[in-house]
């Protein structure tokens, strides 16, 4: 991972100093690096002895923060990795368009890799991660949204990047189509695990340790599943409470919002089906044979669901 940071620094370098600024800013912030670590664990769970899974794993993070820039725009956030996002900081107009600059470079570096195969995975992903947020955006303040709509949402919007950085590294590594597939579903399920903790977390963590706002989703009107699950089995006085929230965006606060949250148990819901979906991806990759690497795989499905950051 040290060797990845040391690509993602080579290659953030710009001539124009606003460019170096927001980008610098926003990736020396932290994160978790997910998305690079299961390109470098997939690949060495193939024993892969290359070099090029460097590369794919600064490609990978490129292009999760050019949708972080772009989201937290759409989303109006002022909060990320403990500290004012980039829009907050830098305005609008630099975080999109530092956004198009890492995406962008994220496709120069995809063609030194030269193998269109890796080319195919990652434009595909990139293009359906923008299909999810475009959903999304139709989603909001629209209560009507059915838990199937939500979990398309998601797939395309997270797990859809956890599953190209599996499927990645697997390709590197020469496994077989079959393999490779294995890979895949491990991320998409491990992905949409994390993107329903994720949702949890804007309803029960805390500000400090998600370095997030809580109540960003409620705000933006977003219905997330603790939600469509509250509405779901609520009475018919709770289902209305959330339904005005998330067509105003919960002007009349967060308190009663979350007391039908809890008097519904929607949290606890929610928790299991990402648990669900955690055990899918640790079956996906049961076949992988006992290594260091598919000890770390394993340990990250769990992570994805015990987190609170
Ligand atoms: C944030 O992803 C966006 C979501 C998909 C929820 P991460 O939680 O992986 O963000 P960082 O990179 O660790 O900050
Ligand atoms: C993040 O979606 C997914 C992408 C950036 C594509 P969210 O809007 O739910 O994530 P946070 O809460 O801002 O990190
Ligand atoms: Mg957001
Ligand atoms: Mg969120």
């Amino acid at each position: 991972m040290d060797i990845v940071d040391d690509v993602i620094r080579e290659k953030l370098h710009s001539q124009v100093v606003l460019i170096r600024q927001v980008s610098e800013y926003i990736i020396n912030s932290g994160g978790k690096r997910l998305r690079p670590a299961l390109v470098i664990l997939s690949s060495g769970a193939f024993s892969y002895s290359g070099k090029f899974h460097y590369t794919l794993a600064a490609i990978v993070e490129f292009i999760h923060t050019a949708t972080l820039l772009h989201d937290d725009v759409v989303d109006e956030s002022q909060l990320r990795r403990n500290q004012e996002t980039a829009n907050a900081l830098f305005g609008n107009a630099a975080s999109v368009l530092v956004g198009d600059f890492l995406y962008s470079r994220a496709f120069q570096m995809m063609v030194e890799v030269d193998n269109m195969r890796i080319m195919q995975v990652l434009a595909d992903a990139t293009n359906t991660i923008a299909e999810g947020e475009v959903l999304q955006l139709l989603n909001c303040r629209e209560p009507n949204v059915t838990e199937e709509s939500y979990l398309q949402v998601i797939r395309f919007k997270t797990a859809k990047l956890f599953e190209a950085a599996s499927r990645l590294g697997a390709i590197l590594g020469n496994a077989t189509r079959e393999e490779e597939d294995a890979m895949a579903l491990y991320g998409m399920h491990l992905g949409t695990a994390f993107q329903l903790i994720d949702d949890i977390l804007d309803y029960s963590g805390n500000n400090s340790d998600i370095g997030k706002n809580l109540g960003d989703d409620l705000a933006e009107g977003k219905p997330t599943l603790p939600l469509i699950h509250a509405m779901k089995t609520g009475t018919q006085q709770q289902a209305d409470i959330i339904r005005k929230a998330i067509q105003d965006g919960g002007q009349d606060g967060f308190q009663p919002i979350l007391d039908v949250i809890q008097q519904t148990d929607a949290l606890n819901y929610a928790r299991r089906s990402a648990e669900k979906e955690t055990a899918i991806a640790i079956r996906s990759i049961q076949f992988l044979p006992e290594s260091e690497n598919k000890k770390c795989l394993l340990d990250l499905a769990d992570f994805a669901v015990t987190r609170n950051y």
